[in-house]
């Protein structure tokens, strides 16, 4: 223990030997892929100088510069072509943005102002920050392997992607009629895009189904850290399975549909009566309005039934 502790001891001196002398600590700044980026240069201007005797940049860690504002104008001979029209200098908060923000962009950053002076340009004011990338990855997908239907268990895949950082965890969820829930992990496999650095995620795994279960529903759930330190999870759509039907699509929306069906046949049953009963009692009747009549009934229940399946859709929602 003695000897781990004094090897450890002078590395921890040197981390805080560089922390004091980069002097003051790095700010946070947090962005979502492709979007709009902030680079505060937090300053106070206590002696109300005028930007027109101030020169402003910021630059990223190789030096590269990003935006220049020299004494009160805009100054792009300096801004490397990385950079070029995809940064705004907003001059009330000495905020940069920097638009479209990639993978790439995360770092540390640093704006620096430098004041006229008599005897020329002196460095005034300075704040580093550091920027972080953040991609939400995908809603997960669940896809059943192969067409074998096993009532003792099926093979799953499941994918998201488009994700930054890496992902944490991968795994199915299985929540059983009497609201027991299993938990079936698989190897993640990880791929990154080569251009845009994001990240894709899938698991496949056997996911076995308990004795004596008829009804399970399977999610696909997927942990990544957000911004701010947050961990969230991801769910994907249910995934219904009763042994012995070929077609994962359950019997819920199926038995749904059949009491609309009914209820559809009932109605139509109780339309025809009604229009019968119309027709005895006006003997003479124009042809044409009933005919109309009936237009507008088949109209009505054609609607009914296109509305079915998106009012099912919306009802569906992840429970974790
Ligand atoms: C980035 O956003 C722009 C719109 O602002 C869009 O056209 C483009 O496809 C997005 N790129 C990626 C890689 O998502
Ligand atoms: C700062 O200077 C501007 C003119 O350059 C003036 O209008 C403003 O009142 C000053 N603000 C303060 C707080 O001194
Ligand atoms: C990412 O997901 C969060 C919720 O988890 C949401 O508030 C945010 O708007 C999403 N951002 C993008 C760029 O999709
Ligand atoms: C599932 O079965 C159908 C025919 O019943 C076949 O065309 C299809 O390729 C099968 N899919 C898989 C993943 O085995
Ligand atoms: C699942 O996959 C394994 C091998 O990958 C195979 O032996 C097994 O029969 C498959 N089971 C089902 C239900 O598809
Ligand atoms: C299956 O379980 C779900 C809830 O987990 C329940 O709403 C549904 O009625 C069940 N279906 C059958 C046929 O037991
Ligand atoms: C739910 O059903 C499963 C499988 O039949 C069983 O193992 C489990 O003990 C049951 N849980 C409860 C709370 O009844
Ligand atoms: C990630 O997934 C997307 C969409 O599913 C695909 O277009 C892309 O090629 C994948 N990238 C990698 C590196 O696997
Ligand atoms: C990324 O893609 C480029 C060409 O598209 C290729 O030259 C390079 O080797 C790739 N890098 C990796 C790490 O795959």
């Amino acid at each position: 223990m003695g000897t781990g502790d004094s090897t450890m001891g002078p590395g921890n001196i040197l981390i805080l030997m560089a922390l004091l002398h980069s002097g003051t600590a790095f700010l946070k700044s947090e962005a979502y892929f492709n979007e709009t980026a902030e680079l505060p240069c937090q300053f106070l201007n206590s002696q109300n100088l005028s930007l027109n005797e101030l020169v402003i940049f910021w630059q990223d860690q190789k030096k590269l510069v990003l935006y220049e504002f020299y004494l009160g104008k805009e100054n792009l001979n300096n801004v490397d072509p990385k950079y070029m029209q995809r940064t705004s200098f907003d001059q009330n908060s000495w905020t940069l943005r920097l638009h479209r923000a990639q993978i790439k962009d995360k770092g540390v950053y640093q704006c620096i102002i430098h004041h006229k002076s008599p005897t020329g340009l002196v460095p005034h004011h300075q704040k580093d920050t550091e920027l972080s990338l953040f991609a939400n990855f995908t809603e997960p997908e669940i896809v059943q392997m192969s067409n074998v239907t096993e009532n003792s268990g099926i093979n799953l895949t499941c994918s998201s992607g488009q994700g930054y950082p890496k992902a944490m965890k991968m795994y199915f969820l299985l929540k059983l009629e009497n609201s027991t829930e299993l938990e079936y992990e698989g190897v993640m496999q990880t791929s990154q895009d080569n251009g845009t650095e994001l990240y894709n995620v899938s698991i496949s795994s056997y996911v076995p189904l308990p004795d004596g279960v008829s009804n399970v529903t399977i999610f696909c759930v997927l942990k990544a850290k957000s911004m701010k330190s947050r961990e969230i999870e991801i769910c994907s759509k249910p995934f219904c399975r009763v042994p012995r039907q070929p077609s994962p699509i359950a019997h819920q929306p199926s038995w749904i549909i059949a009491v609309i069906l009914i209820f559809l046949i009932l109605c139509g049953m109780a339309c025809c009566l009604w229009k019968r009963k119309k027709k005895q009692r006006i003997v003479v009747s124009n042809k044409e309005t009933t005919r109309m009549e009936k237009d507008t009934n088949e109209e009505t229940e054609e609607r009914m039934k296109i509305y079915v399946p998106e009012r099912h859709d919306r009802e569906v929602q992840c429970a974790v």
